[in-house]
């Protein structure tokens, strides 16, 4: 039995699949069992919350545990601090307690104990602590998640509206696909020898947030200019709207170091080691048909998860 803590967000639902089309049984650890009403039957769903340990129930008859979760955008106490490092610190323990035999975390390309997002720095305190624990353990860093940022960007585009870039949008950043990071979580759950004790995974282009705003709009037949958020409006945000809405302003302080800080990422030694998993790239995720899953979260705002 397999335990994915954040089995209902994006990446989540995507691991559970791959897991279990590859027959292994699989668990789903939510705070909120409607969120997983989208998984298949039969997927184990335990509720709990990783702030709030002990975790020994969610973890009770497991051999193996992936972390796909955590606490970026908020609400209120959910926070990097909170789910990232402490909530995955919980969980590791009770790993450790069950006699878990392989532990793989999804971590973030550019973790640090000094990266100016706490998102990096309590992933990293993430990372030590399960390289401390003596469990074995394997840890994926990707890049951004391209289905994530084709959502906000894109969010009226369908409707006709503007697509929505945030600060300048010139910089070059990579993103990768949820599937193709699926892939690799599937090989590091299973020990894959080329895992090692991680990898860090990107995808085949470094796009800036124009070159995907104008991509969304040329597949609708439009030419109009992205709606632009400025740098200098992100960066008040993000100190202003810290004491309120904490979520929020992180998510405006991402925006601004992406413009601002080197975002790229060469994907090509990473991927010619595992020629076995797809290279997928913008066009392939906006040309596929939005799979039901999605499109039952775009539709159903209970079902929505933060970027
Ligand atoms: N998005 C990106 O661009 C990106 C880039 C690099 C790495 N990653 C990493 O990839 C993983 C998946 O990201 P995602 O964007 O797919 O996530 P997501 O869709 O935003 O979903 C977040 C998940 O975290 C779970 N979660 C949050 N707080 C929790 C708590 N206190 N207790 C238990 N579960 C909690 C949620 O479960 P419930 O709501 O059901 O409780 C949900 O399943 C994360 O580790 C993330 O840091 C993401």
């Amino acid at each position: 039995m397999i335990l994915v803590a954040g089995g209902t967000g994006r990446l989540g639902c995507r691991v559970v699949k791959v897991l279990t089309d590859a027959g292994d049984q699989v668990r789903v650890l939510t705070r909120d069992p409607r969120r997983a009403s989208q998984l298949p039957a039969e997927i184990e769903v335990v509720v709990g919350d990783v702030r709030r340990g002990p975790l020994d129930a969610a973890v009770e008859g497991c051999d193996r545990v992936v972390s796909a979760m955590h606490g970026f955008a908020g609400p209120g106490r959910t926070s990097p601090a909170a789910v990232d490092r402490d909530g995955n610190r919980n969980l590791i323990a009770a790993a450790k307690r069950a006699g878990v035999d392989r532990f793989v975390l999804l971590s973030i390309v550019g973790a640090s104990p000094v990266h100016p997002m706490s998102l990096h720095r309590m992933k990293y305190a993430a990372e030590q602590e399960l390289r401390a624990s003596g469990l074995s353990a394997a840890i994926v860093r990707s890049t951004s998640f391209l289905e994530t940022w084709i959502e906000i960007i894109g969010a009226k585009v369908d409707d006709g509206g503007p697509a929505l870039v945030l600060g300048p949008g010139q910089n070059p950043i990579n993103f990768v696909c949820v599937d193709d990071v699926a892939a690799f979580v599937h090989l590091a759950v299973h020990a894959d020898q080329r895992i090692g004790a991680g990898v860090s995974v990107g995808g085949p282009q470094n796009l800036s947030f124009t070159e995907i705003a104008e991509h969304l709009l040329a597949r609708q037949g439009r030419t109009d200019r992205p709606k632009q958020v400025p740098l200098t409006a992100l960066k008040v945000m993000s100190v202003i709207a810290r004491p309120l809405r904490p979520g929020f302003a992180r998510q405006a302080r991402a925006a601004v170091v992406m413009n601002t800080t080197d975002m790229t990422f060469d994907a090509l030694p990473i991927r010619n080691r595992f020629p076995d998993i797809p290279t997928t790239t913008l066009a392939d995720v906006t040309d596929a048909k939005p799979r039901p899953d999605e499109r039952r979260r775009r539709s159903d705002p209970g079902l929505r998860q933060n970027p």
